[in-house]
């Protein structure tokens, strides 16, 4: 089943601490945004890339592109203020015959084909679909230092990207959320507040987001891992 992918990559990395965007951080050889983008370039079922970018690094992009012959990506969109208005602003140049629609961070470099599938067959069939892991600590409510509740660990999830929408769902959304000057932290929950109804399929720990320094050393781990898997 066939998809495009809108991947935001306008941030400016501040949790990282490395003075610049981090999906420029060489990570095993490569830049972050190459492991990312290699992961859709593999796979047949991706027609096209939009790359959300800050205007004043679009030229190293495109060329990072040519080094390590990255071909899919069809078009750049102006990344915006906040993530979602460069997911927004890579929504309105996806090629008009797109129709799944996968949103994808720039800084999770792990996801899996498997995952991806199963993420766009869901889409398919119920419009929107999001990964995510089971949390594993227990979570408190707190205000000002005092527990006021536990929430019941069995009904939460840890929400990934990609999340993967049918176009016309994702695109309402959005415009939805633009009028109403929402701004949410996902896409999902634009959508969800539009009252669709969108399916979660799990996903793995591995699917980790780097934001902070630390995340550098649990990436290395990761790449080691997978590499001791294929020998
Ligand atoms: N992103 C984007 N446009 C923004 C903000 C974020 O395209 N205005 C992208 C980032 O490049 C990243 C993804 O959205 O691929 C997830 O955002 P996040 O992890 O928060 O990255 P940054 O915003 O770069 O990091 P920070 O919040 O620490 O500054
Ligand atoms: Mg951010």
């Amino acid at each position: 089943m066939k998809y495009f992918v809108v991947i935001p990559a306008a941030g400016k990395g501040k949790r990282m601490k490395a003075g610049l965007n981090k999906l420029l951080l060489e990570l095993e050889g490569k830049p972050v945004i190459i492991h990312t983008l290699e992961v859709f370039e593999s796979d047949p079922c991706c027609k096209g890339i939009v790359l959300s970018v800050h205007p004043d690094e679009q030229s190293e992009f495109e060329q990072l592109l040519l080094t390590y012959n990255i071909k899919k990506v069809c078009a750049f969109a102006m990344g915006g203020q906040e993530r979602q208005h460069s997911v927004y602003s890579g929504l309105k140049v996806l090629p008009p015959e797109s129709d799944i629609v996968l949103v994808h961070d720039g800084a999770r470099p792990f996801i899996t084909r498997g995952t991806i599938e199963m993420l766009v067959k869901s889409a398919h069939d119920s419009g929107a679909a999001i990964a995510a892991v089971p949390v594993k600590d227990t979570i408190k409510k707190a205000a000002s230092g005092t527990v006021s509740k536990t929430i019941d660990r069995a009904s939460l999830w840890s929400v990934q990207t990609p999340q993967a929408f049918k176009k016309s769902v994702l695109l309402h959304a959005q415009q939805k959320a633009e009028e109403e000057q929402f701004l949410g932290t996902d896409e999902s929950s634009l959508v969800e507040r539009t009252g669709y109804r969108v399916q979660i399929v799990e996903s793995d720990y591995d699917n980790i987001k780097l934001t902070t320094p630390e995340d550098m050393y649990f990436a290395r781990a990761i790449i080691a891992k997978r590499m001791e898997r294929q020998v």
